[in-house]
């Protein structure tokens, strides 16, 4: 068995964060989401990966590189332009052969893994078992309407959906859905669908098992989605100091502080994780935070964020919350005269001011 992680897209929906970064390499509790996928993949028993990669194939094969480092064999599968999760499987073609597999979308987050999930698909040998998991908006989803515990009807993204269960975007298929892919038309968003290519294996009336997840699943495309990821994923972190803590300083909770870091007049309550090198001084950094490597924060309080390596927070009088920060950033206060808010913000940039 094989599997396909797609890392497409442009993370429309991410940005800036994806002006300079694929969404499937933004850090949740500082590691990227990407490899949440890869330890998935591999704790399934599966070793032949396939990645298929857009325009951030550079720094993608620069994080994940052979694969060795999870025990997996990784090939990389162009996808020149992002033309829908079936265009990616149909691009896919010559590494699969005839191989049952897992798709795989590298921003999803399952909680649990997937092993049990594949053994299933392994024992019961549908053509394809789709995972499907209860949601508040299904209209953001590919939804699935289900008869008798059967699936009848699949549509992506509906108006009206008919349940609020969601497809995962983890997937199973035996040979059959290259037929599939091949055959569907482009959606009203110019993407051959997955969702669509599904239905058509229903249409045909061939076996497509569904599985109603109950544990904690998340599609990270979105800051609240990335930021509840975050949220979940840090209370699984078990506690460690590796780096400095001076005699000044609380530390509360679940909290990982990694090797370099230094923590100086200041309260860590978790959980929460601090990468290395980082230095936190007299500031405060509250539940569900993670900042990266090579950060500073100083005379600052932040929570429920995420902030990227070599950014700044300095002398900001009221806390920070709900933020994710990207890469290089500076967030500073003005000089005191004259009085104004100076900034300069790249594109699709959000700022929230008291
Ligand atoms: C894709 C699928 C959708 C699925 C979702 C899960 O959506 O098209 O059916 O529910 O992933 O993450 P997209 O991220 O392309 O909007």
């Amino acid at each position: 068995m094989k599997a396909l992680i797609l890392c497409g897209g442009h993370g429309t929906r991410l940005r800036p964060i994806t002006h300079t970064m694929a969404k499937q390499l933004v850090p949740v509790a500082n590691k990227p989401v990407l490899f949440y996928g890869l330890e998935a993949i591999r704790d399934a028993g599966i070793i032949d990966v396939g990645i298929v990669v857009g325009e951030t194939r550079g720094e993608i094969v620069q994080a994940v590189g052979d694969g060795s480092k999870w025990g997996l064999k990784v090939t990389y599968i162009q996808q020149d332009e992002p033309l829908g999760l079936a265009h990616a499987v149909m691009v896919s073609e010559d590494f699969l052969g005839d191989d049952m597999f897992v798709v795989y979308l590298g921003d999803n987050l399952i909680k649990d893994g997937i092993k049990s999930l594949v053994d299933e698909f392994r024992t019961n040998n549908p053509n394809s078992q789709i995972l499907l998991a209860r949601v508040n908006e299904p209209e953001r989803f590919g939804v699935a309407e289900l008869a008798n515990g059967k699936v009848v009807r699949l549509v992506e993204k509906p108006e009206k959906p008919a349940s609020d269960l969601a497809l995962v975007g983890v997937y199973m298929f035996d040979k059959n859905v290259m037929d599939a892919v091949k055959a569907i038309k482009p959606s009203w968003r110019e993407e051959l669908e997955i969702t669509d290519a599904i239905q058509w294996l229903i249409d045909k009336g061939l076996t497509v098992d569904p599985h109603i997840i109950n544990g904690w699943w998340k599609d990270t495309g979105r800051l609240d989605d990335m930021l509840e990821a975050n949220r979940i994923m840090l209370d699984t972190l078990a506690p460690r100091v590796e780096g400095h803590i001076d005699g000044e300083s609380e530390v509360l909770g679940k909290v990982v502080v990694e090797a370099g870091a230094e923590i100086i007049n200041s309260t860590i309550r978790g959980p929460a994780i601090i990468g290395e090198r980082t230095r936190i001084i007299n500031s405060f950094v509250g539940p569900f935070t993670s900042i990266y490597y090579d950060v500073t924060i100083e005379n600052s309080g932040i929570e429920h964020s995420i902030v990227l390596e070599n950014s700044t927070i300095r002398d900001i009088p009221s806390r920070i919350e709900d933020s994710l920060i990207g890469q290089n950033v500076e967030v500073v206060r003005s000089p005191l005269k004259p009085t104004a808010y100076r900034f300069m913000l790249g594109d699709n940039s959000r700022v929230g001011i008291l």
